[in-house]
């Protein structure tokens, strides 16, 4: 039975006293100057970038370096640290190693697909093996924005649209970095970011101002950093963008009284790169200095990339604008964060161990999450599984078939794309004198409008029995900077399932995006369809073992599938409103009579040209199962402070594959002192059942898992009545009540 996990639990501060002597000593013996090198990190990336940070390093002038990974520089670098500064401080290394460094795992939204904690610590952890052993210290990973809106190119590095969903995995994320103890070799120190609601630029452009009211900051978007930080998080990153005109890297209410005063935070802040010189462009400051004063007075220990802190800290100190223990305080969280990963004791690596890249442990890891990320959305008549012994031809194509770069996804500086397996290279392995496999990319790329390919194309699926089209996004249309204000398949891509279509050859589509795209143009084209996101090193063998059976696909979508870009933002866990829309209630616009009376369409929540559903709800995926779920009982009608109940729900597998269905757990608060979503996600259990198996599953409801941030601004649950929800989607319809006691 799995005990639903709260998210706002009081953290303590659990200093370690020998380091924390430690720090004092140090402290004691640091000079202004120093102290004030501590609080920078540099790019290391480029020659001059070498030889500056050489020089730097040695008059302890820097705390940390960034975006270098061969392992001959960085132990050069911290022996210069060590032996020729005056007192010996090692570097803090970092990268953004976010879903992998050589083997690259699915992108975060791909792996939030799985809904599988363990496959993501797993993840996390081949990551954290791999980058350390070239002396990389420091990750900037989990991001754990909650992103709602596919048209920023970010929510391909998000864990999806869900506050609970994102903090279990992004928790996941940290214990995969950071392993049982930050000072073993093999770990790394995990960063979660963007602090705080970074997902919400307006319309999805990014960096652009949000606008987050306080109930729904506390409600969606800082729980799961809170979660991230209950599992021991070693930092944090603030956002570039501003929240009600105050940005995060100059927000004191974000990184002081809700960081470290409510959640006793003993971690370290690091700005994002350039963002507190940015304060001055954003328009709060008038130049570098007040950048400065504005970023270390609210919070931010150490500056990514800038030098305004190194250029005007020690002249704050002077003028009585920073306190000096505002300065030992931003170089204590430094300190213990290098005293934590053991630097101090060793911040070298045997260089000659940088060569274990893609061991086969690594890449089965790769290949359990790439299986396990993959979203069935439509499965027409069965058309999956396609048989591997059957006689017949199966025609590979798209422009996503045969590219093993593009399958890796957005943020791989390291990945090795040369290790990468692209779907045509596993499906070719399943070919027999009896099974034929042909391919054509009928585009050459996804953004492609030149369709010389097509009569080539048309006439390899006219000769075969189904068509594997690969379609979807090249890894640059998602990530930082890479908004799109059409969320469609790029490119002709649309005109190409079309052609496809006309020749009658079935089509199974894969897609392989950055982002939830809008597929309702082509969704009834395609018999079946696989989201397959950017699956990573080892996407191809996934695919292809999935395709043909040897895996049944488990995944459920993270994000909501929006039908029209207009909808958004669009997610499961809406308010209500006071009009909420139903079936009988919306007129869609190809309905309304001529001279329709105003009101006649009804007064609810809706668009005309779109209704108010989805195409494909969150949590939704098909699997090779089938599932029913029944007999939903609840132990008690009733709950209370020190009680629980549990809700128990019988799952049978009436089909003819083994599978695995992840079970979803909803609830609803019927009234609050604040208006409350339709629905929330509080739990979620994977359960395997081979075919005809049945089995009971259950969750344990406490009061923890209906606490919210209320009208009274504390975080607590509110007596009254309660729905649930139990299902294999956020559509779920089997549902109980029960009531909370005052
Ligand atoms: C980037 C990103 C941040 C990343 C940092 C270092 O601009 O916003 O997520 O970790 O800079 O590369």
């Amino acid at each position: 039975m799995e005990t639903v996990k709260s998210v706002e639990t009081e953290t303590q501060l659990n200093l370690d006293p020998i380091i924390e002597s430690k720090i004092k000593t140090l402290l004691n013996q640091m000079t202004l100057a120093e102290k004030i090198g501590q609080l920078s990190q540099h790019n290391g990336e480029g020659f001059e970038a070498v030889a500056a940070i050489n020089r730097r390093v040695k008059q302890g002038q820097l705390g940390s370096v960034l975006n270098q990974a061969d392992p001959e520089i960085i132990n050069e670098w911290q022996r210069i640290a060590v032996e020729e500064s005056r007192l010996g401080i090692p570097l803090l290394i970092a990268r953004d190693v976010i879903h992998g460094f050589k083997t690259v795992m699915p992108i975060p939204l791909g792996q939030a697909a799985s809904w599988n904690p363990d496959i993501v610590e797993r993840g996390a952890q081949i990551a954290a093996h791999e980058s350390s052993s070239v002396g990389i210290n420091w990750t900037f990973a989990p991001m754990v924005d909650i992103s709602r809106d596919p048209r920023w190119g970010r929510i391909a590095e998000s864990l999806g649209e869900d506050p609970y969903l994102c903090g279990e995995l992004g928790a996941a994320m940290v214990r995969g970095f950071q392993g049982d103890n930050l000072s073993n070799p093999n770990s790394i120190a995990a960063c979660v970011k963007h602090f705080c609601g970074y997902g919400a630029s307006e319309a999805g452009r990014d960096y652009s101002s949000t606008n987050i009211p306080e109930y729904e900051l506390h409600n969606v978007y800082l729980r799961p950093f809170k979660r991230c930080i209950d599992e021991g998080a070693a930092s944090l990153m603030a956002s570039f963008s501003d929240i009600d005109g105050i940005p995060a890297t100059a927000n004191d209410y974000l990184l002081t009284e809700i960081l470290r005063e409510h959640w006793k935070f003993d971690g370290l802040t690091v700005s994002d790169w350039n963002a507190v010189q940015e304060l001055a462009v954003h328009g709060i400051a008038e130049n570098d200095k007040d950048c400065a004063t504005l970023a270390a007075n609210a919070g931010i220990d150490m500056e990514m990339s800038g030098t305004s802190y190194e250029d005007y800290l020690s002249g704050l100190v002077k003028e009585n604008l920073l306190s000096i223990n505002q300065i030992d305080a931003m170089v204590s969280n430094v300190l213990r964060l290098k005293f934590r990963l053991g630097l101090f004791d060793n911040p070298f690596v045997d260089d000659k161990n940088a060569q274990l890249f893609g061991s086969d442990a690594a890449l089965k890891v790769a290949q359990e999450a790439a299986q396990q990320s993959l979203v069935l959305l439509k499965n027409q008549n069965n058309l999956l599984p396609l048989s591997s012994t059957k006689k017949g031809k199966i025609a590979v194509m798209g422009p996503l078939a045969d590219a093993p770069y593009e399958q890796l996804g957005t943020w791989i500086f390291d990945g090795d794309a040369s290790i990468s397996q692209s779907i045509l290279t596993a499906m070719k392995l399943f070919q027999t004198d009896n099974l034929k496999i042909d391919f054509n990319c009928g585009l050459e790329y996804s953004r492609s409008k030149d369709t010389k390919h097509f009569n080539d194309a048309i006439k390899l699926a006219k000769n075969s029995d189904v068509a594997v089209l690969c379609l979807g996004e090249e890894s640059i249309l998602s990530g930082e900077a890479h908004s799109r204000a059409c969320i469609d398949l790029p490119g002709a891509q649309i005109d190409l399932i079309k052609q496809i279509k006309a020749t009658g050859t079935p089509i199974v589509g894969v897609i392989l995006a950055g982002r939830s795209l809008t597929l309702t143009n082509i969704v009834d084209d395609l018999d079946a369809i696989i989201y397959a996101w950017h699956p990573g090193t080892m996407g191809g063998p996934a695919i292809a073992e999935t395709l043909f059976g040897q895996k049944s696909p488990s995944g459920k979508l993270p994000v909501t599938l929006p039908k029209m870009v207009g909808q958004l933002p669009l997610y499961y866990s809406q308010k209500n409103t006071g009009r909420p829309p139903t079936d009988e209630s919306v007129v869609l616009i190809d309905e309304i009579q001529q001279f329709a009376e105003q009101t006649s369409l009804g007064m609810t929540a809706f668009h005309l040209d779109a209704g108010y559903k989805p195409l494909f709800p969150f949590g939704f995926g098909l699997t090779y199962g089938e599932f029913d779920y029944s007999n939903l009982q609840l132990s008690a009608a009733q709950l209370s402070e020190n009680s629980s109940i549990t809700a128990k729900v019988t799952l049978a597998n009436s089909g003819s594959h083994t599978a695995t269905e992840t079970v979803q757990l909803y609830i609803r608060d019927k009234v609050g002192t604040i208006t409350r979503p339709i629905k929330e996600l509080v739990g979620f259990q994977r359960v395997t059942l081979a075919p005809g198996e049945k089995t009971s599953v259950s969750f344990e409801i406490t009061t923890n898992n209906l606490k919210f941030y209320t009208r009274r601004r504390q975080w607590e649950a509110e007596p009254g009545e309660f729905q649930i929800w139990i299902g294999g989607s956020s559509d779920a319809t089997l549902s109980d009540t029960f009531s909370l006691l005052a």
